[in-house]
């Protein structure tokens, strides 16, 4: 989907804001190319995901009291789940950062957990898309709500734990070289498997669905560091 399209019907000032914010990630990811650490990268890109797991509660709330779901913006939300989320950041996850820390034989149960609780995710996104084929139908509504919730419970949970149990352990146990074999691998993956700017679209996403449901104007943080 094009940047074009997904903002197609929004109104001006935010499509200004969007491209504000694509800028200033620009310039601050000149500015700290070289000082965000492979597990900072992760860290940041957890931030923008638990906004993007308060929109889903805001979105099933939403959908229980209306009696139906918003196409339009669901589908923006599942861009967002799939292209982001998992191609992205849980591919720099399985692909690079689990396999490392097996490697270095620290976690290894953990990862696996880990690994498990993605599937788990990705079977609630499978779910909700189904849903929103058809917005009207109650128990849709019903799917969508449940799911939504359930996701937005498992990712918090899940963040919680990377953040606390794998994060330190990986920061201690992986030598600078896996380090460095780690950020060539996040660029590699942005590069040959999410494309250029998507960074800046998927913040838009959820700069533009926070806004959609009611959400105050969250501090922009950058999410990357290039
Ligand atoms: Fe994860
Ligand atoms: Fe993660």
């Amino acid at each position: 989907m094009t940047i074009r399209r997904l903002f197609k019907g929004v109104s001006a000032s935010l499509l200004a804001s969007a491209a504000t914010l694509a800028a200033a990630e620009d310039a601050h990811h000149h500015d700290t190319k070289a000082a965000a650490t492979p597990i900072q990268v992760l860290s940041h890109e957890h931030r923008v995901v638990e906004r993007m797991a308060d929109v889903l509660v805001a979105m099933a709330d939403e959908a229980e009291a209306r009696g139906r779901l918003d196409a339009e913006a669901g589908a923006a939300a599942m861009d967002f789940l799939k292209g982001f989320l998992d191609a992205c950041h849980h591919a720099k996850e399985e692909k690079l950062l689990f396999p490392a820390m097996v490697q270095q034989d620290k976690e290894v149960a953990l990862t696996e957990a880990l690994g498990k609780e993605h599937d788990e995710g990705r079977a609630h996104v499978k779910a909700m898309a189904k849903a929103l084929e058809t917005p009207l139908s109650a128990a849709s509504v019903h799917s969508f709500a449940e799911r939504a919730r359930a996701y937005a419970s498992l990712l918090r949970k899940h963040i919680e734990t990377e953040d606390k149990k794998l994060f330190p352990v990986a920061d201690k146990a992986l030598p600078s070289d896996a380090q460095a074999r780690l950020a060539e691998g996040f660029e590699r993956i942005e590069a040959e498997e999410t494309g250029a700017g998507v960074h800046e679209k998927y913040l838009g996403i959820a700069e533009r669905l926070e806004a959609r449901y009611g959400k105050a104007p969250h501090k922009h943080e950058p999410v990357h560091q290039h």
